[in-house]
């Protein structure tokens, strides 16, 4: 059951990300986001740095997020279709709340930036995963838009990049699961070189 939150248990072993396109409403209200968010940024980052945040975009944002969205297009790719910029304006508009996860790296610091990717990532799941926690469904996606300069200009600041655009709502279908790898591919005892 890919919504069994019974135990905390359940809870790891039955999340999974929905397609940001078929979430449905309602979002998560001001004071579940907070409690998501406070969960996202719960996680472990080396020097206490909190290399990354989150943007949320609101309701009546979505519009201007289309608009940003067509003007980057237009500028990454002029021959791009109509179809295409027809794709961009429903992403702007997909149900759910928006959150833009930001990695913030601090270049020349002890910690490497690696570590502090890594870190993003942290945040990212965790945000997914205090999504499924409250009883919601999220969806992580990046796509051209993440790493568009025009985009990217619209939500960061020099330095730092958009991690993904992360989506919370609710399935408007029963979520499949989908493939996961065997342990055997993933988990293997070291092996000392001779
Ligand atoms: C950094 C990152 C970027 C991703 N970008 C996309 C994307 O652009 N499009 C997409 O279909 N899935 C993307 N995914 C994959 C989905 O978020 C998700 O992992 C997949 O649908 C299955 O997720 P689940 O194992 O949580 O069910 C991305 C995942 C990560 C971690």
């Amino acid at each position: 059951m890919l919504n069994d939150r019974s135990s905390p248990l359940s809870l790891l072993e039955t999340r999974r990300s929905a397609t940001p396109r078929e979430l449905v409403g309602p979002a998560p209200t001001r004071a579940e986001l907070a409690e998501i968010i406070t969960i996202a940024a719960r996680i472990p980052d080396h020097g206490k740095l909190h290399p990354w945040r989150f943007v949320t975009v609101a309701e009546d944002q979505r519009d201007t997020l289309a608009s940003l969205l067509h003007e980057a297009l237009a500028e990454e790719n002029p021959e791009a279709s109509e179809a295409h910029h027809k794709k961009e304006d429903e992403f702007a508009h997909y149900e759910g709340q928006l959150v833009v996860l930001v990695s913030a790296p601090i270049e020349g610091h002890k910690i490497p930036v690696w570590e502090q990717q890594l870190s993003a990532g942290a945040a990212g799941m965790n945000l997914l995963m205090g999504a499924h926690a409250l009883g919601y469904v999220a969806g992580w996606v990046t796509g051209w838009r993440a790493y568009s300069e025009y985009v990217r200009a619209a939500f960061c600041s020099p330095g730092e990049r958009i991690a993904g655009f992360i989506f919370i709502g609710h399935p408007a279908r029963e979520l499949e699961e989908r493939d996961r790898p065997a342990l055997s591919e993933v988990w293997t005892g070291w092996k000392p070189r001779p």
